[in-house]
């Protein structure tokens, strides 16, 4: 357990490890963000959290980064990694796999991931 200084981070990352997710290779999209994290010494920069579901999980295993609020689907190990190195580390999205972008004052589908179901249609 620790009590962390966030005074330097600049993005949380929320990594499912719901049911569906865990089916998915939650666990190993975990240990390869952190081991990306790791390999750039960008602890005091990126903060991750794992999560319970997130209520997408057609689109398994889902990877959630604040305060942008991109949604990404189909996460693996490896592109945990790139999710590491290109967008945290330089500003770029992965395109293929964004479900969700947070845009003005609500999220916006990028139309790539499940549809999904109102809950006031
Ligand atoms: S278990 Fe990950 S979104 Fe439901």
């Amino acid at each position: 357990m620790g009590t962390w200084d966030l005074s330097r981070t600049k993005h949380h990352v929320l990594i499912c490890n719901g049911g569906s997710c865990s089916r998915q290779q939650a666990d190993e999209v975990t240990h390869a963000i952190r081991a990306e994290i790791a390999h750039h010494a960008a602890e005091d920069r990126i903060h991750t959290t794992r999560t319970k579901c997130n209520g997408r999980c057609e689109d398994a295993c889902v990877v959630i980064v604040y305060p942008e609020g991109t949604w990404y689907k189909n996460m693996t190990p490896e592109s945990g990694k790139q999710l590491v190195s290109e967008h945290l580390l330089q500003g770029e999205p992965l395109q293929d796999q964004l479900t969700y972008a947070y845009h003005t004052d609500r999220f916006i589908p990028t139309g790539q991931g499940s549809k999904g179901i109102l809950r006031n249609p």
